[in-house]
């Protein structure tokens, strides 16, 4: 299963798991989460799975996603209609209701107009989807056909004000069909539904807990390392850590960590990983300073995009340089996580327009001949957090925000001195020094400091001063995509603006962004 890029993960082994065919919704991923919330283990496939394929995960359900297109569309998403016939429960949403609709041969009514928003919707609760929910309920609704004349052997289980199918059944083949969103929280019984689904009607179990999967990867991993060794590039984030942490479990002395101190890091971070993983952890971890090389190869460069490619371009070489020095090493492990392998196949896919470059160290394997290594390549960050809460680590560490690749270099504003570094520091360690004791940390995706190379006029005392502005930015976000600027007590932001200007020379002033995303981003460079 390691290392299968774009291949299929194999459910067989669980022998309970939901398939969510993806049809481009944008909701695809939290279906995959809602189900997951519930200890079933579902995976996410492009429309392009063939049935062959299909019978080897061997699903106890299958989801059809909903997605922007109509049925009518030129190039519009379709699937082999032989998977109505594999005697597995099958439930389609919005797009995907709509799907089996017209290839069950019914009648799909074309609208131009899109039905966006909550609707209160009437439910039949001798059917078994609706059991023990309330019969009239709120629901999230965006679609733009309907379905008109319903397909042979199917009955309408739901109406709404617009419709008098806003959910179908077909008893004989276990074929459901919802016109809403019930893995959004705006459908009131949402929930309950998708619980009716996976447990009555699919008959699955609750057995997707990080325990078990803990111990079936360590298994996996010993397996296909066998007796080479294994790099780790650690950046101190949540993924790299319980990743290292998982491999050095099935591994011991065969995983090697380089942490790369490129001088662009958060104050005492490199004391931090170093306790932890060579103290308390005891794995075998090589700290490079590489400081020096960085931060000249930065000097005087301004454009973000610049500074972003230099960055990612000596990581690499330093890495390369260090597990050189290393023998046996046949295999490089990668906090590679679940939204990037789905996001690798959407069925819409290619790459969106380069916003920022970023930095990993995908150039890597090819490069250096080695084979990948992924074990969290099944996992939602969620997750991540669980295994590692699982695997013993402290709260501090599995709770950490985000931090960029390329660092601090991107939260300076121009060009990037000693001297910026050391006030941006100091800045930030009194941010989030201040947003844990205020408990305001866990409740934003991200707050951090940025410096401004602007100058401007205060006073201190008596005299005049002509210095630099932090900007602090906080925002909340469900995985970074899209954010909103938290709206951070005063009170808070006025301890940190005033701990920051009084402590740090080279410092008068202290702004708030209160800029979203899109249109801004979440890191200023
Ligand atoms: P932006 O600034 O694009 O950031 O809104 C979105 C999220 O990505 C993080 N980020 C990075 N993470 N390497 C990373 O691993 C990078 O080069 C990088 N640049 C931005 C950022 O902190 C935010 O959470």
């Amino acid at each position: 299963m390691e290392g299968m890029r774009r291949g299929v993960i194999n459910m067989a082994e669980n022998k309970e798991g939901i398939l969510i065919i993806d049809f481009g919704s944008q909701y695809v991923q939290l279906i995959a989460r809602r189900i997951r919330e519930q200890r079933v283990h579902s995976i996410v496939e492009p429309p392009t799975i063939s049935i062959k394929k299909i019978k080897e995960i061997n699903p106890s359900g299958i989801i059809f996603s909903g997605g922007p297109s109509s049925v009518y569309d030129k190039g519009a998403p379709s699937f082999d209609k032989r998977v109505f016939d594999l005697g597995v429960p099958v439930l389609g949403i919005c797009y995907g209701m709509q799907f089996i609709g017209k290839s069950m041969k019914g009648n799909i009514i074309k609208s131009g107009k899109r039905e966006y928003g909550r609707t209160i919707i009437r439910f039949k609760r001798r059917n078994k989807l609706f059991k023990g929910i309330n019969p009239k309920s709120v629901v999230l609704m965006s679609h733009r056909d309907k379905v008109g004349r319903l397909p042979k052997g199917f009955s309408s289980i739901a109406l709404s004000e617009n419709t008098k199918c806003a959910a179908f059944h077909n008893p004989k083949q276990d074929i459901y069909g919802v016109q809403f969103h019930p893995e959004v929280v705006h459908t009131e019984e949402g929930k309950k539904i998708l619980r009716n689904f996976l447990f009555d009607i699919c008959g699955c179990k609750k057995t997707w807990t990080m325990k078990s999967f803990i111990d079936k990867k360590i298994k996996a991993v010993q397996e296909r390392v066998g007796d080479k060794d294994v790099i780790l590039g650690l950046s101190g984030g949540v993924d790299s850590t319980v990743s290292a942490v998982l491999l050095h479990k099935a591994l011991g002395e065969r995983l090697h960590c380089i942490f790369v101190d490129n001088g662009l890091l958060r104050k005492g971070e490199v004391e931090r990983v170093e306790k932890l993983f060579k103290k308390n952890i005891k794995l075998d971890l090589i700290t490079i300073d590489a400081r020096k090389r960085f931060l000249k190869a930065l000097k005087d460069v301004t454009d973000p995009e610049k500074k972003r490619k230099i960055i990612g371009e000596i990581f690499i070489r330093v890495f390369e340089e260090a597990s050189k020095k290393i023998k046996n090493v046949k295999f490089l492990a990668q906090g590679t996580l679940y939204p990037d392998v789905i996001e690798s196949h959407t069925f819409f896919g290619g790459p969106s327009k380069v916003i920022k470059s970023h930095h990993n160290v995908g150039g890597l394997p090819k490069k250096m001949g080695l084979k990948l290594v992924e074990p969290l390549r099944d996992l939602f960050k969620d997750e991540v957090r669980e295994v590692g809460k699982e695997l013993a680590l402290a709260d501090e560490l599995t709770g950490r925000q985000p931090f960029p690749g390329p660092g601090l270099a991107v939260r300076i504003v121009g060009a990037i001195t000693e001297k910026r570094l050391n006030i941006l520091q100091e800045a930030d360690w009194i941010i989030i020094d201040i947003a844990k004791k205020r408990k305001v940390y866990s409740k934003t995706w991200q707050i951090f400091g940025v410096f401004l190379p602007i100058r401007s006029v205060g006073v201190m005392g008596d005299a005049r001063t002509y210095e630099n502005a932090i900007a602090i930015r906080a925002v909340t976000s469900v995985d970074g995509m899209t954010a909103d600027w938290a709206k951070i007590p005063y009170d808070v932001l006025g301890e940190m603006s005033n701990r920051i200007i009084n402590q740090i020379e080279g410092v008068n002033r202290v702004v708030f962004d209160i800029s979203s995303k899109p249109p801004s981003t979440i890191e200023w460079e």
